[in-house]
């Protein structure tokens, strides 16, 4: 899949929550940061902010969960199948809760991206999520943690990195204060990158 600069992205979400980093994007392309057109909203919580925001922005939303969509398969299929049908050209997981089926990362194949609140490989994999993670690096002592971008591929937090950015860890800092500052840092890279990514800044494989 090529794509040229001038061209607007098709963008759609995955998320489980909150999905203010989907918000952060939604306005950077309100503001005109970002030229993407925002073409689904899909999550696996029928009762996500995430699915409340997508409508109050007038963005298609739908909710795939095993509640809709019987098995992991099932759902995986129907996943790729909105994904298809809304002429998504890249996917952004955006706090998503679910591992991605087979089926949507072989047709969205070095299109899907995902955040991680920390610098990965450190602080990643199954089971480090969420306040898991601040959790961890307040125990290792590091000095510094900070927000990754990244592809996805079939494991945890392991696909090939596209931005990183630092966020000190103060010395009086809380699982939830570390939270609130790596969250505002998230915010404003993963717009960041995403524009990159249109402009051809940062370029995908095969593009
Ligand atoms: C963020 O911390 C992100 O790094 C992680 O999940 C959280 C989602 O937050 N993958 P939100 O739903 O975007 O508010």
């Amino acid at each position: 899949m090529s794509h040229s600069p001038d061209k607007k992205m098709n963008i759609a979400f995955l998320a489980s929550h909150g999905g203010s980093n989907m918000q952060a994007i939604i306005d950077a392309v309100k503001l005109g940061r970002i030229n993407a057109n925002l073409v689904a909203v899909i999550s696996n919580n029928s009762g996500s902010m995430a699915l409340k925001r997508a409508k109050k922005e007038n963005i298609p939303y739908y909710h795939v969960s095993n509640l809709t969509h019987g098995t992991p398969e099932e759902m995986d299929a129907g996943i790729v199948s909105i994904l298809k049908t809304s002429g998504a050209d890249l996917v952004v997981l955006a706090g998503y809760m679910k591992k991605i089926g087979d089926r949507t990362l072989e047709a969205f194949k070095g299109r899907i991206l995902n955040i991680h609140p920390a610098l990965l490989p450190k602080f990643g994999g199954q089971g480090l999520y969420g306040k898991r993670v601040h959790e961890a690096v307040l125990k290792s002592g590091d000095p510094v943690t900070g927000v990754t971008i990244h592809l996805v591929d079939e494991k945890y937090d392991t696909g090939p990195i596209l931005a990183q950015e630092q966020v000190a860890v103060l010395k009086d800092d809380t699982i939830d204060s570390l939270a609130e500052r790596v969250l505002k840092k998230e915010h404003t890279l993963y717009a960041e990158t995403i524009a990159k990514i249109i402009s051809r800044e940062i370029l995908l494989p095969d593009t």
